[in-house]
């Protein structure tokens, strides 16, 4: 075991209801041990002012599990460095400062809770010897090495219920409704709601997607007397040969923005099948609220298992779920790359076998 007095917390990356169930197991599971946390803001910017770093007891994060966001704060730029840090000089500056803080404010071990982004910079700040413990979280779960990642749960209930509810008012108006999920590089989220949902499309990035294969289900459907129909569109999904919509190009320090898919394909196929089309893009709503029981649950055995690993010295690692237990992983194995839906999944194989397409 080692005699670590003083852990740091921050959390990194677009928030995803659950952070602050980690928070909370982080800071009470330290504090049973006799370790103090220090609550870090806005993601590593906060290591950069002591103002932005706080001490944090159980009394500190009592009632915060059943809350969505982080309060803590989060940065999203797609440059976990932040937006204004763009040059790689100014790069190696901040981290510099980072490292250097880390020291200062006697902290001896940094648990990182974000996603591919934040990981990323944390694997960096690993291998200069800063003692890290990483935790994965991203309402796509596309990160690799964890079966879950907390968010995702919620995510799906959420775009569950609203498919429930587009279902009965697009039987009604004799409508197709297309949905627009969250999932950038993953279809994770567009094939679990798409399949609890009962939806009879479902377009996800890994396969490029062609509409006359949707046009045809729909209109089998119109046969045996089905007149309405749901579509379920990831928003990086794209049609075969052709792009991704973006509502906002990639500039120095930030991602391009996605959105527009879901308007895009409602629009195709009103023209291609003449009936009458409405889309609904679901966004942000995705990631916010109250995270289901089972995220709580898996975000509380993330942050304790955390703690477990500080206490081990086991730095340079994630921790992940391998069903039925919450395991390490070198951060080396899984930081840059990305857990997309294989084609022989077998979610993927059922959803083909019940007759919905992928297009
Ligand atoms: O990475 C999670 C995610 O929800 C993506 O699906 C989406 O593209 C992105 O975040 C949007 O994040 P923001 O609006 O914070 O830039």
């Amino acid at each position: 075991m080692s005699s670590i007095a003083r852990i740091g917390v921050l959390t990194g990356g677009g928030d995803a209801p659950g952070l602050n169930a980690v928070i909370r197991a982080v800071v009470k599971s330290a504090y049973n041990n006799g370790i103090e946390s220090l609550g870090v803001e806005d993601s590593f910017d906060g290591l950069l002012e002591h103002s932005r770093c706080r001490t944090m007891t159980p009394k500190d994060v009592r009632g915060i599990m059943r809350l969505g966001g982080t309060v803590l704060g989060t940065i999203n730029t797609g440059n976990p460095f932040s937006g204004i840090v763009e040059t790689s000089e100014g790069q190696r500056a901040y981290a510099d400062r980072v490292v250097e803080m880390f020291h200062r404010l006697g902290l001896g071990a940094l648990v990182v809770i974000g996603g591919d982004g934040t990981l990323a910079i944390a694997h960096q700040f690993a291998e200069r010897g800063v003692p890290i413990v990483g935790v994965p979280k991203t309402i796509d779960n596309d990160i690799v090495g964890t079966t879950n990642c907390f968010g995702f749960d919620t995510a799906v209930a959420f775009a569950t219920d609203a498919i429930d509810r587009l279902h009965t008012t697009a039987e009604a108006h004799r409508r197709i409704i297309v949905v627009e999920v969250m999932g950038r590089y993953a279809g994770w989220i567009a094939l679990h709601a798409g399949v609890a949902g009962g939806a009879d499309a479902i377009l996800i990035p890994e396969i490029p997607f062609r509409l006359d294969a949707v046009v045809e289900r729909l209109r089998e459907r119109d046969k045996w007397g089905a007149h309405f129909s749901i579509v379920v569109v990831a928003e990086g999904a794209f049609p075969a040969g052709g792009r991704l919509s973006l509502i906002e190009e990639a500039t120095a320090g930030h991602v391009e923005r996605l959105g527009g898919v879901g308007a895009r394909v409602a629009q195709q196929l009103q023209a291609l099948t003449g009936k009458e089309t409405r889309s609904v893009v679901l966004g942000h709503l995705q990631r916010g609220g109250a995270p289901t029981s089972f995220d709580r649950v898996l975000a509380t055995r993330f942050g304790a298992k955390a703690i477990d690993l500080v206490r081990q010295g086991e730095f340079g690692t994630m921790v992940a779920f391998d069903p039925p237990d919450i395991i390490a992983r070198p951060l080396a194995e899984v930081v840059g790359k990305t857990k997309t839906v294989p084609p022989d999944s077998d979610l993927l194989l059922t959803a083909k076998a019940l007759g919905i397409t992928f297009g």
